[in-house]
């Protein structure tokens, strides 16, 4: 049976943790429950999100319709070869929960994805990366259901079209599937590939001494880094990095190289640049700026935070002004990373 509540606050399932209000609100927990909710009434009366940890979205106003908390759970084997392991994962399964779990196995790949918030189905959509590691890196591939028929296709790694912070979940095929499950190939023991291209990493394991570090040191090393920049959601309403990192052609940036001669950066294939977008925002003044309850967080300049009593178009005034700002400054041009509601 289907247990649709009406008038659900979704200030639990958001990360900013603004109060909007969804007309519906279900939670499914299996994959059959989802292929009924889609012959159901309140389905084909009603529009829809599709909710997973709420970590990536900015919440304006009350939903007019019908909130799908996504909690497909679940973690299995598909596949063992002396050197791998297959993995599949319900897409509802907290994504620092399954990398605790990865790591609890000795399975090497997602260790530099540590401690980012929301779903393991969710990451897939932004192709979520953190200290030089993407999803892409390790994903097999996933089942979504089709919301047009109701059926279950599969979408391997080149299908999903990753790119920074992207894949055509929010291009081609945008709102035309959710997620069930994601499958990951990680590596067993003795098969680990310790990535420390960030720097950051390789300074805090040095600092401990550590030379030969294990999967779980340099998770532990990521943890600490992120905890001692990122604001914790359940404590500062935040969601993240707010943009994205901007990418610039080379002839725009030697211009800005000349006058900002210490601005980080990262050259990237066929002479495009990225740009840190927290260091941008912090040189033009606005690191700890705080205005009607919302504000830009006084360690990490990229990551937009309520204080509690702010709303979803405070956080939206904010940006703008931000990105009207770095555009007068740098005449580089800011995008969210971030989805609107
Ligand atoms: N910087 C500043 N001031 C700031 C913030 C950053 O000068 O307020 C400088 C740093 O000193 C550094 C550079 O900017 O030289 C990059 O900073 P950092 O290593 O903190 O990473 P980022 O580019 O700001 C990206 C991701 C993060 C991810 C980190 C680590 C994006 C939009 N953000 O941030 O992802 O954790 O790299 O890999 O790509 C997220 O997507 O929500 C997220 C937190």
């Amino acid at each position: 049976m289907l247990k649709f509540t009406e008038s659900q606050s979704l200030k639990n399932y958001n990360t900013f943790g603004f109060n909007v209000v969804a007309k519906l609100f279900i939670e499914i927990n299996t994959k059959s429950e989802l292929q009924e909710l889609l012959k159901s009434k309140e389905w084909a009366e009603n529009k829809h999100l599709i909710l997973g940890g709420g970590s990536n979205i900015l919440l304006t106003k009350n939903f007019e319709g019908l909130v799908v908390l996504n909690r497909i759970s679940g973690i299995e084997i598909l596949e063992e070869a002396h050197n791998s392991v297959l993995l599949k994962v319900g897409a509802g399964e907290n994504w620092h929960q399954f990398v605790l779990h990865t790591l609890k196995e000795n399975y090497g790949g997602l260790e530099n994805l540590s401690l980012i918030p929301g779903t393991v189905g969710a990451a897939p959509m932004q192709n979520i990366g953190a200290y030089g590691v993407e999803i892409k890196d390790s994903f097999h591939s996933l089942e979504a259901i089709n919301l047009k028929n109701g059926k279950i296709e599969i979408f391997k790694n080149e299908e999903c079209q990753f790119g920074y912070r992207e894949s055509v979940f929010k291009h081609d095929v945008k709102g035309q599937y959710i997620i069930c499950s994601v499958s990951f190939l990680l590596d067993k023991p003795s098969f680990h590939r310790i990535n420390l291209d960030y720097g950051v990493i390789k300074n805090v394991l040095t600092d401990k001494n550590i030379d030969n570090p294990s999967i779980q040191d340099v998770s532990n090393a990521v943890i600490e880094i992120r905890q001692s920049k990122l604001p914790d959601p359940a404590k500062i309403g935040n969601s993240g990095s707010f943009f994205k990192n901007p990418i610039i052609d080379a002839p725009h940036f030697e211009k800005l190289k000349k006058s900002f001669p210490n601005m980080p950066f990262y050259e990237l294939e066929e002479g495009m640049i990225k740009l840190a977008a927290g260091w941008l925002i912090e040189n033009a003044g606005w690191k700890g700026h705080q205005e009607n309850g919302v504000g830009v967080h006084p360690k990490q300049a990229l990551v937009l935070v309520n204080y509690g009593n702010g709303n979803g178009k405070d956080i939206i005034n904010l940006a703008k002004n931000i990105q009207d700002s770095i555009q007068s400054k740098f005449g580089v041009e800011l995008n969210p990373e971030v989805n609107f509601l």
